[in-house]
């Protein structure tokens, strides 16, 4: 399949493109590049990527601390195993865990393969740091930039390959499925894309479409992560008829920048990892008393200490101090989180950082089997937009991007095996814009869009009451009537999808949130203060009907 048309529209200068390809992926962070390089070295004749903005403006590209892997020989997988069930608080499916860290090595080798360059110490081998929740040195690394690396040079490699288009700021809409006769979800067999630059929705058609859209911790006012981070995977996801997993799982990761100009800065954990500490602003250290790995607990234990600490006693911030450490240590380890800083006026080789956690992490998301494939015929979803089983009820740092990459390779298998007996797309109308005006209001987008973000940091944050759940959930109904109303009536734009975006994904995590009766890892609610043998099992949220896929309103 390689033609690609151009239909006119009514008014000649809204051109409506139509684009087909033989494997579809929406995202362009490391699982969707992993996947794309993989389909393309394995002979597909034409793989697109979208990204919705540029394609590098991914939360891969602004991860620090980096990618656990079992390469040293004190290590072994039963301990990466173990360390990532621990974390997960008895919600991992060990079957799920067990084939992500072994096949970490290999998904790592092809990385190295395609170029990647990490950190090594004074002998030439490569300088495996801590984190949160590991037991052992395993965390592979670029300095304090281990995702630009991974990023660029995923990238770079597949900019070279002749059968990888990539379209930047293009942004899917919903994925359209063709109707089966038997009447159930159909099979996915491409999506609408709003070509952003145009102000046009494209027509892409594919045999195979995938979700690679990351995370959505832009629900959340406060959140390290970039702005492309709205949970648009999710939401596409269980629109087109597939269950979402663990969504009350959000994790909150314990050192964000705090300063008035900063604007979603992490300190990577790697920084305690190597031995910073957390202190009150009197100097007095304080996560001792909260767990026996102090300041290398897992991440929800120290979010949850910081997050007491600052309620008790009226703190604005933290402070994370390494200035013990030698500067020099400090400045080849962190160049980049030196350089910011710096930037800020904080010199972190003699004075401590001022931190707050913010929201960092999805564990949960579109439910996918080992071969990442959804509920859905021919879709497939892959990374953060997912939920496999591996994290749990807290990630264990560093095991996302490795995530990523092992699904990519998985999903690459399965995709390489079952394309020649897939049938090409059926052919399919242009979206249809004739019912709808532009927006009068905009005004209306950005301040539900704020709206959202606050409830769901005060309602749905770090510590949750029923009470409080039951308020953001009456907010959100509301909400998504009125979104739901201006959707049907005003032409998209990328403010409006990602609204829409952000209110479904905030519904899903309020409604996980509330079927989970009892404290458990990330989920933690005064009412239930404590994990209970009869909840010990994933949300799965199951959507309610059948939507076609095409603008109906
Ligand atoms: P992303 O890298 O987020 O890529 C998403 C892509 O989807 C983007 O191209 C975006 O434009 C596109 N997209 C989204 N919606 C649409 C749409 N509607 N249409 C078209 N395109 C769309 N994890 C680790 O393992 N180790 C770390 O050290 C680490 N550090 C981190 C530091 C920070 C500051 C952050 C924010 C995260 C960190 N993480 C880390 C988590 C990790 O970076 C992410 O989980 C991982 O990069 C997700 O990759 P992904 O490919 O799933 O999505
Ligand atoms: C960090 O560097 O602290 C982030 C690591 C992660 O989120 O896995």
């Amino acid at each position: 399949m390689h033609e690609n048309d151009h239909s006119s529209t009514s008014d000649s200068n809204r051109q409506q493109h139509r684009h087909d390809h033989d494997v579809l992926i929406i995202g362009s962070g490391a699982a969707g590049l992993q996947l794309a390089l993989a389909l393309a070295e394995g002979g597909i004749g034409r793989v697109a990527v979208l990204s919705k903005t540029t394609l590098e403006e991914t939360n891969t590209f602004h991860a620090q601390g980096g990618i656990a892997v079992v390469l040293d020989k004190q290590d072994s997988f039963e301990a990466h195993v173990q360390d990532t069930l621990k974390a997960g608080a008895g919600l991992c499916d060990e079957e799920v865990v067990r084939f992500v860290v072994e096949n970490a090595p290999a998904a790592i080798e092809r990385l190295i393969g395609y170029g990647a360059q990490f950190t090594r110490d004074a002998e030439g081998n490569f300088h495996l740091t801590r984190e949160g929740g590991h037991t052992a040195r395993r965390v592979l690394h670029a300095a304090d930039a281990t995702g630009r690396e991974m990023e660029c040079t995923l990238l770079r490699r597949a900019q070279a390959m002749p059968n990888i288009e990539l379209f930047e700021w293009h942004m899917a809409i919903d994925i359209i499925r063709e109707r089966l006769p038997d009447g159930g979800k159909g099979r996915a067999c491409g999506a609408y894309v709003l070509n952003v630059q145009r102000g046009v929705v494209d027509l892409f058609r594919a045999r195979v479409v995938v979700l690679a859209t990351g995370g959505s911790s832009k629900a959340y006012l406060y959140t390290s992560n970039p702005d492309i981070a709205t949970g648009d995977g999710v939401a596409m996801g269980w629109r087109a008829g597939c269950r979402v997993g663990n969504m009350e799982f959000e994790q909150f990761h314990p050192t964000c920048l705090y300063h008035p100009q900063a604007k979603n800065f992490l300190i990577s954990e790697a920084v305690r990892g190597e031995g910073g500490l957390l202190k009150l602003p009197n100097g007095e250290r304080f996560m001792p008393k909260y767990h026996e790995m102090a300041e290398l607990a897992p991440r929800d234990i120290v979010a949850r200490a910081i997050d007491n600490e600052m309620k008790r006693r009226g703190l604005d911030y933290v402070l994370l101090d390494i200035s013990h450490k030698p500067a020099d240590f400090i400045r080849s380890h962190f160049p980049n989180i030196h350089e910011t800083l710096l930037r800020y006026g904080i010199d972190m080789t003699r004075q401590p950082i001022p931190v707050v956690p913010a929201a960092h992490y999805t564990c949960g998301g579109v439910v996918v089997d080992m071969r990442a494939r959804t509920d859905v015929e021919n879709l497939y979803a892959i990374g953060e937009t997912t939920y496999t089983g591996l994290h749990g009820a807290n990630r264990m740092a560093s095991n996302s991007l490795l995530e990523c990459l092992v699904y990519a390779d998985a999903a690459a298998r399965d995709i390489l095996a079952r394309i020649p007996g897939i049938a090409p797309p059926p052919a399919l109308p242009h979206w249809d814009e004739s019912q709808v005006t532009d927006s009068d209001e905009m005004v209306v987008v950005s301040h539900n869009w704020d709206e959202i973000r606050r409830f769901m940091w005060d309602y749905v944050g770090i510590v949750r009451t029923v009470k409080r759940l039951e308020r953001a959930r009456h907010r959100i109904e509301l909400l998504q009537q009125e979104i739901a109303e201006y959707y049907g009536n005003f032409r998209v734009t990328a403010d409006l999808l990602e609204l829409r975006n952000i209110a479904m994904t905030a519904e899903l995590m309020i409604r996980s949130a509330m079927q989970r009766k009892e404290s458990r890892g990330l989920h933690y609610i005064l009412d239930y203060p404590e994990p209970r043998e009869e909840e010990r099992h994933p949300t799965i949220l199951t959507p309610p009907h059948f939507n076609a896929g095409t603008r109906t309103g």
